[in-house]
């Protein structure tokens, strides 16, 4: 069983899960190829960025979609940032295994003031923020994207208000009681925390941050017991859900035993043929407004 996570550790990490665990950065891989692939690709939505264009991903994980973007357009300069070393340092090692020149990864928290000057960015991309951004950290965020980013330049935020919706009885209440705990502890935008409740929220907040031109497009994954995507999705949960177990489990203190049996049945449910589950995703983007110049 994994180590409890630093949900509010001393160390300022709010990641709802361990940042530097192997296990976490290999679930993150699949992830990341998992959520490109129902986006329809790394640049789905965004067209006419300049040729030599500067791009951030923020909380990159282990790099999939930052390499992704430098590979396939080697005249732009790419940069990843994130908290976790294990996944930064694995990020550098692949761009230099790959010989990608134009993309390198560094160590930074999303949650403090970005370590980049003024208008420095023509595209700043970030998925699944919500676990490990507090409610009232979003705006900040935004707003500093909107610092970093060129007048003109674009914003784009891919998410998700739930691990997945599905016909299992313990897969729900899991995920119920993880968005239920999470919600307590300052994430989400859900009234009662049954979802993170961000998908809702997204537009509202880049319009309040300033930007304009804002456009959404929904993407969704089948993970069925008879989808391609089952397999990824079955690892995901098994990792996610036993990293998160600590974390239920200081929460409900009484009911240790009963999550980890739940968790089992969990597992032993996803695996039956009449399992049918979705994953839905929003991915918003706009853009910071052009300078105007004084007549
Ligand atoms: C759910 S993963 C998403 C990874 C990647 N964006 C993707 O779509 O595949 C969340 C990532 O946020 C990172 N993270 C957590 N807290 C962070 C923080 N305060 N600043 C930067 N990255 C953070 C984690 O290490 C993890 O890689």
């Amino acid at each position: 069983m994994a180590s409890d996570p630093p949900m509010h550790s001393d160390s300022g990490n709010t990641y709802i899960l361990d940042p530097e665990s192997v296990a976490e950065m290999a679930r993150l891989i699949e992830l990341d190829n998992m959520t490109t692939k129902s986006m329809g690709d790394f640049l789905n939505g965004l067209t006419d960025l300049p040729d030599e264009a500067k791009v951030l991903d923020i909380a990159c994980g282990p790099g999939g979609w930052a390499l992704d973007m430098a590979f396939n357009y080697p005249d732009m300069e790419v940069i990843g940032i994130d908290i976790s070393q294990t996944m930064v340092a694995y990020a550098n090692a692949r761009a230099s295994s790959q010989g990608i020149r134009n993309v390198s990864f560094g160590v930074m928290d999303t949650t403090q003031t970005l370590d980049f000057s003024d208008h420095s960015f023509d595209l700043v991309n970030g998925r699944l923020l919500s676990s490990f951004l507090h409610r009232d950290v979003w705006m900040q965020l935004l707003q500093e994207c909107r610092r970093i980013l060129r007048p003109g330049g674009i914003l784009r935020i891919t998410e998700t208000d739930n691990g997945g919706v599905t016909n299992s009885p313990s897969f729900d209440q899991l995920n119920t009681l993880l968005f239920q705990t999470m919600h307590k502890a300052g994430y989400g935008f859900s009234p009662h925390g049954t979802t993170l409740g961000i998908t809702p929220m997204l537009e509202r907040l880049f319009s309040q941050a300033g930007y304009t031109q804002i456009q959404s497009q929904a993407h969704s994954v089948n993970f069925s017991s008879d989808a391609e995507a089952w397999s990824n999705f079955y690892k995901n949960a098994e990792v996610v859900f036993d990293g998160a177990l600590p974390l239920l489990q200081r929460a409900n203190p009484n009911a240790a035993e009963e999550l980890t049996s739940l968790y089992q049945r969990m597992l032993i449910e996803m695996q039956e043929p009449e399992f049918c589950g979705r994953w839905y995703l929003l991915t918003v983007w706009g853009t910071t407004p052009e300078l105007t110049t004084p007549s």
